[in-house]
């Protein structure tokens, strides 16, 4: 960017150096339009958001084998996930260090990595280790030109990465959060669907939406006996919201064990979790089954969420006639919420536009997710 762009940018972004943090109670506000649609604020969303914290790639079932892995592109950064020759997770930039070609598309096993545009060759902790024709080359030393790393750890099997190599660890981003779900054993379930939805509207407007249970017994009138027995918090990463379980027919795993995770609290069998995990990770859980969420900006008005359904790995939780209703659930909460996404862009996009005031009982996680943005951005550009 040149100085005279990057002023340009400056001035068109001014707004964002005024504002403020404000109390849930006394007068929190939605956030400003350009949030929702203006490419500069999505590249700073991918400099500062996505480039400075923990955030969710995948699941450890992508990488069976030292040798796997799976390629990501989540906020538009092209990453490369595996596990090195002894089984050590790794995650790189998928971005060769020649011309930048890419180093492997999809998923696979391999030995190294070679790039599919002149053929760099990199090992699998990313060291450049083969160089075709550049013998004559002066004064380049290979040392100079591995992969670029990224952090990577996880959370029971779920792969998060943080760009940023200064960073607190994952454990710090989490807080509380595996305590809290220590019983599920999620690490033991199986993947047994997935299906990526995609949306015309701005990744915050889906997150914002799964954070809070205010639109529930509108958007979805099969959730409104659950409404009015809903607690929900927000604190730390996270909003965290317990639906109980309230009729026989919400209790059907108590049909056979083989459909619940055994060990768990009576409070956790008479309840399924919703959580959201700044920034784009988020699960819908049940003592016999869970969805888990990615949640995948494409652009400042487009965005991937890839559902996966977990069930404990029993034959009977497993089978198909028990897995299908499940999907056929979860597949209708979606569609309902991604069939009004769109309508809410295109409103923040109006210029009849304007921030509104937040419920201070209903939408404490949608306020928690603004203010993290907001408070991202700002530091990430030296005004917070
Ligand atoms: S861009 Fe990778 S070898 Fe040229
Ligand atoms: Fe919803």
């Amino acid at each position: 960017m040149n100085l005279q762009t990057q002023q340009e940018t400056g001035s068109r972004l001014a707004w964002l150096r005024s504002w403020q943090p404000r109390s849930l109670h006394c007068d929190a506000m939605s956030l400003p339009a350009e949030m929702y649609f203006s490419p500069d604020i999505y590249r700073l969303e991918q400099q500062h958001v996505f480039g400075k914290h923990w955030y969710y790639v995948g699941h450890i079932s992508q990488l069976e084998e030292a040798g796997s892995y799976f390629t990501v592109d989540i906020a538009g950064q092209p990453l490369i996930i595996l596990k090195n020759r002894v089984g050590e997770l790794r995650a790189f930039f998928n971005i060769c260090t020649h011309r930048a070609g890419p180093l492997a598309l999809g998923s696979g096993k391999c030995n190294h990595l070679t790039c599919l545009y002149h053929a760099w060759s990199f090992d699998l902790d990313g060291n450049l280790r083969g160089i075709p024709d550049m013998e004559a080359a002066e004064n380049f030393d290979t040392a100079d030109y591995g992969l670029a790393p990224v952090q990577i750890d996880t959370w029971g099997p779920f792969i998060f990465v943080n760009p940023d190599l200064n960073a607190p660890p994952l454990a710090v981003q989490l807080g509380d959060l595996p305590d809290l779900f220590q019983r599920y054993q999620l690490d033991t379930w199986r993947r047994v669907h997935t299906i990526d939805y995609w949306v015309d509207a701005n990744w915050k407007l889906y997150v914002e939406n799964n954070a809070e249970y205010y639109h529930e017994p509108i958007v979805h009138p099969c959730l409104l006996r659950y409404y009015k027995h809903n607690t929900a918090e927000a604190r730390h990463y996270h909003y965290l919201q317990y639906t109980p379980v309230l009729t026989e027919d919400d209790r059907w795993f108590l049909a056979d064990p083989g459909y619940y995770i055994p060990g768990l609290t009576p409070e956790e069998m008479e309840r399924i979790a919703v959580m959201s995990f700044f920034p784009n990770f988020a699960w819908i859980l049940s003592p016999g089954h869970a969805i888990i969420y990615l949640i995948d900006p494409q652009g400042p008005t487009r965005t991937r969420i890839r559902w996966e359904w977990l069930v404990p790995n029993t034959a009977i939780a497993t089978a198909e006639e028990n897995v299908q209703p499940l999907v056929e659930f979860g597949d209708k909460i979606q569609k309902e919420d991604l069939l009004l996404l769109p309508e809410i862009q295109k409103r923040v996009q109006a210029i009849g536009y304007k921030p509104g005031r937040l419920s201070p009982t209903k939408e404490m996680g949608t306020h928690l997710f603004q203010e993290f943005i907001m408070k991202a951005i700002q530091r990430g550009e030296g005004k917070g």
